[in-house]
Order: C-alpha cells, then structure tokens, then sequence
C-alpha cells in the first residue's frame, strides 16, 4: 500500500496570506493542494474562484485538486482548467451527465474526481467509478471547515477500497471533512489514499507524519 497523500484545504488559510499558506504546504507534508470552491447554491457560503487559482498557481509546483461545491459544474471545468487545475473535482449530486463531463475533464488533460455527500451512497456511483481518477468521499456535510466527521462514512472508504481491488479501478480514495490526529487513523486503515485537512492542519494540530 502507498503512503498517503496530505491535502491541505486552503479554506482554512489566512486569505489575507495565501503565500504564506502555500508555502506552509509545501514545507509541511502538503502533496496536494485542495482547493473549496463554494458558489452560494451548493453549499450557502461563496470562498473563491478562478482568478485567486490563477494567482496562487504562480506560486507552487504541487498539483492542485480544485473541489467544485457548485451547482452546474459543467459550465465552469474549462475555466478552473485554464486557471491551472490538476485534478477537477466535481459533486455527484451537482450534475446529470456524469459520464460526459468526467470526459469532458480528460479531453482537457486533467484528472478527473467524483465527489460525495454523506448522505450518498457508494452504490450510485457503480457507473462511473470504472472512469474516475479520484473519488472524494466527504465525511461532513460540504460548506465549512471545521465541522466533526460523522463516523458512518468510513465505511464508504472500506467499500470504495474493496471495489477498486475487485474490479481492478484506478482511483484514489480521497477524504475529506473533520480530519484530525485521531480520525485520521480511521480513515487511512479504512484505504485512504488522499487525506484533507482544513482547519487541523492551519492550526497546526495535525501531527500526523506523512511523507510525499
Ligand atoms: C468542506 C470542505 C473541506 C474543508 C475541510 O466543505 O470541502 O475541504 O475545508 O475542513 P476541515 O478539515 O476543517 O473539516
Ligand atoms: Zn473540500
């Protein structure tokens, strides 16, 4: 099994200081850069968008996963792609045509993530997860940092995991909401890949040791 992947949300930085934030990634285990953005109609706050992307692109090298809480994502991948986007990730319960727009996403050369709410199940995604370069399984309800894991999407990753042994699936496992010294032990045995960390790792509470 490959080490884990730390995933900072920049949600949790100092907007103020996005430098410094990058550079705190970088220089403190950040593998991936995950970056929220919020529309007000997904989720009911509004965080960021393509022209702050652009801006911190210049800065870091890591590649940045961009976690669409938007409604209609389809209208927006080309744009978060030009601003500098590695890895698109976008909300199953956003959109209809699935399929298409994960096509969409590797027809402009990125890695494309299917991401879903605790109240989704692993089940609905059984077509797509055959094209998903990463499944992004959210153990909070999406719109803020800070919230607390709820313990029964842990499952979802021990079931992610075991379909991607059985049928021989790509993806990364990525996770992300209430992750901290203690929850991130469940979430890593359960098969996690990519781990996210918001306001434990701005705080500098996470101590967890990973290594890129
Ligand atoms: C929540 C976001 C998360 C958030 C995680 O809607 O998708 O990425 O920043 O923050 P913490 O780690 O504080 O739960
Ligand atoms: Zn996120």
């Amino acid at each position: 099994m490959n080490k884990p992947i730390l995933a900072p949300s920049l949600l949790s930085a100092d907007f103020s200081n996005l430098a410094s934030a990058v550079s705190q990634i970088e220089t403190q285990g950040g593998g991936i850069v995950h970056i929220d953005v919020m529309d007000g109609q997904f989720v009911p706050q509004i965080s960021y968008g393509q022209p702050v992307i652009k801006s911190i692109r210049k800065l870091t090298q890591l590649p940045f996963d961009v976690h669409l809480m938007v409604e209609k994502p389809e209208t927006m991948v080309d744009s978060f792609a030009e601003a500098g986007a590695d890895w698109i990730t976008f909300h199953y319960e956003s959109t209809v045509h699935i399929n298409r727009l994960i096509q969409h996403i590797h027809d402009l050369g990125k890695k494309a993530g299917i991401a879903i709410v605790p109240s989704t199940p692993v089940a609905l995604l059984e077509e797509v997860l055959p094209d998903a370069d990463l499944v992004l399984v959210m153990t909070v309800n999406p719109g803020f940092g800070g919230q607390k894991l709820i313990p029964s999407c842990v499952e979802k990753i021990t079931l992610l995991d075991k379909i991607r042994q059985e049928k021989k699936y790509r993806y990364l496992i990525s996770v992300d909401g209430g992750i901290n010294d203690k929850t991130i032990k469940l979430v890593i045995d359960a098969g996690a890949d990519v781990v996210v960390s918001g306001s434990a790792f701005f705080t500098g509470a996470l101590r967890w040791e990973f290594t890129k």
